[in-house]
């Protein structure tokens, strides 16, 4: 079925198409000149002086782990409300994930109180996943991270363009992970951005980024190198000189969607706020964020009574979906299972509503009203 409102609308127009027509008629079409275009630009943009462009941001996360030399038996205290790449990351590297509850259900970031209890000798670091683009409380984050000689990796997925007191997110961490997947505010498709304001770290990752490789294509073609060593056992996590194109005419786009993004949340705001049913999460943010998603959080409710309201918004061609399914109580990770109140209930009972830039007031005003007519059942 195609819905009259979908959850997502991609930002595309011929502005990507010439982008990727150039790169592909300037004959280079891997990582090159547009890869490392988009790598100086997003640093810029986030004020944070390395950036690294990549396949996607799992693989940013996977060598997050790496260049932090996080590996066998540590503990990376991290969400169960997350895309399961997060907490992947961590297994990559044969660590363990050590699940931590959300602040609660107005706020649906980790929360550094119960983390603080979950420190032991072995954790290595924290992942601060900054969910919707709403900042984690990165100033008690970075407090433990003091007290407890633990690093810190952003999961900035959702956050390209949030702020935290005047810093942009993927500033404030050791690392931070960017994703440019298709639905998210900077989309290529796939692809992904690692940014650090550490050098030694930086040129870590560039290493592993491409096998290993001491030298790239690009520059043995320029002439810079012609030959390699294979420093380290590497990967490929590159990205392409395409999917970069698209990404640099993106990252111009952005300041004025997260705009639209934010009047529009604030139209829902408004709409919603007669509807006793519901819990609208971070209501009281004061931060300019992405608004990527707008989650809504049934009150009183249980896992069946979402499903059947999820149903009823489909009957009435309304997209929506569920961020997240708690990780935690995946197959793969049932060896980790903890008791997580919070993160469980808002999984059960959480719905994302569409948001994009060219969501119309009338589209707003139908949603509004079907989710009151459902929920007042
Ligand atoms: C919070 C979070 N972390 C990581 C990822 C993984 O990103 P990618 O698909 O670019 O690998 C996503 C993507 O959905 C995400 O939402």
């Amino acid at each position: 079925m195609s819905y009259s409102i979908p959850l997502f609308k991609l930002n595309f127009d011929d502005a990507e198409i010439k982008a990727v027509t150039e790169t592909i008629q300037s004959q280079w079409i891997s990582t090159g000149p547009k890869c490392e275009e988009l790598e100086r630009n997003f640093s810029e943009f986030i004020d944070v002086p390395f950036a690294l462009s990549l396949s996607n941001c799992t693989s940013a996360l996977h060598l997050a782990m790496k260049i932090l030399d996080i590996g066998i038996e540590d503990e990376v205290i991290c969400p169960s409300l997350t895309f399961a790449a997060s907490v992947n990351s961590i297994r990559y590297v044969n660590a363990i994930p050590v699940f931590c509850d959300i602040i609660s259900n107005e706020d649906l970031n980790i929360d550094p109180v119960k983390a603080e209890k979950l420190i032991t000798p072995k954790t290595k670091a924290i992942l601060a996943v900054h969910f919707a683009g709403f900042p984690c409380d990165m100033t008690a984050i970075s407090e433990l991270a003091g007290k407890y000689n633990l690093k810190i990796i952003e999961d900035a997925s959702h956050a390209p363009g949030s702020e935290y007191g005047g810093r942009k997110l993927g500033s404030i961490g050791d690392v931070a992970c960017f994703s440019f997947f298709s639905n998210k505010n900077i989309s290529t498709g796939e692809g992904g951005v690692l940014l650090t304001k550490n050098e030694e770290l930086y040129n870590r990752a560039k290493l592993l980024r491409s096998h290993g490789m001491t030298t790239m294509s690009y520059q043995r073609a320029l002439g810079h190198a012609t030959e390699y060593d294979i420093a380290e056992l590497g990967y490929n996590f590159r990205m392409d000189d395409m999917r970069a194109s698209i990404g640099i005419v993106q990252l111009n786009k952005l300041p004025e969607d997260l705009d639209k993004r934010q009047i529009i949340r604030q139209k829902y705001l408004n709409m919603l706020s007669q509807n006793n049913n519901l819990i609208i999460p971070f209501a009281k943010n004061t931060e300019f964020v992405t608004n990527y998603i707008f989650p809504v959080i049934l009150k009183n409710s249980n896992k069946q009574k979402r499903d059947a309201v999820r149903h009823a918004l489909h009957d009435a061609g309304i997209q929506t979906s569920i961020h997240y399914p708690a990780i935690h109580r995946f197959s793969v990770y049932k060896d980790y299972t903890k008791s997580l109140p919070i993160t469980e209930y808002v999984s059960d009972n959480e719905i994302t509503l569409p948001i994009f830039g060219t969501l119309t007031d009338d589209e707003i005003e139908y949603i509004c009203d079907k989710l009151e007519e459902i929920t007042r059942k």
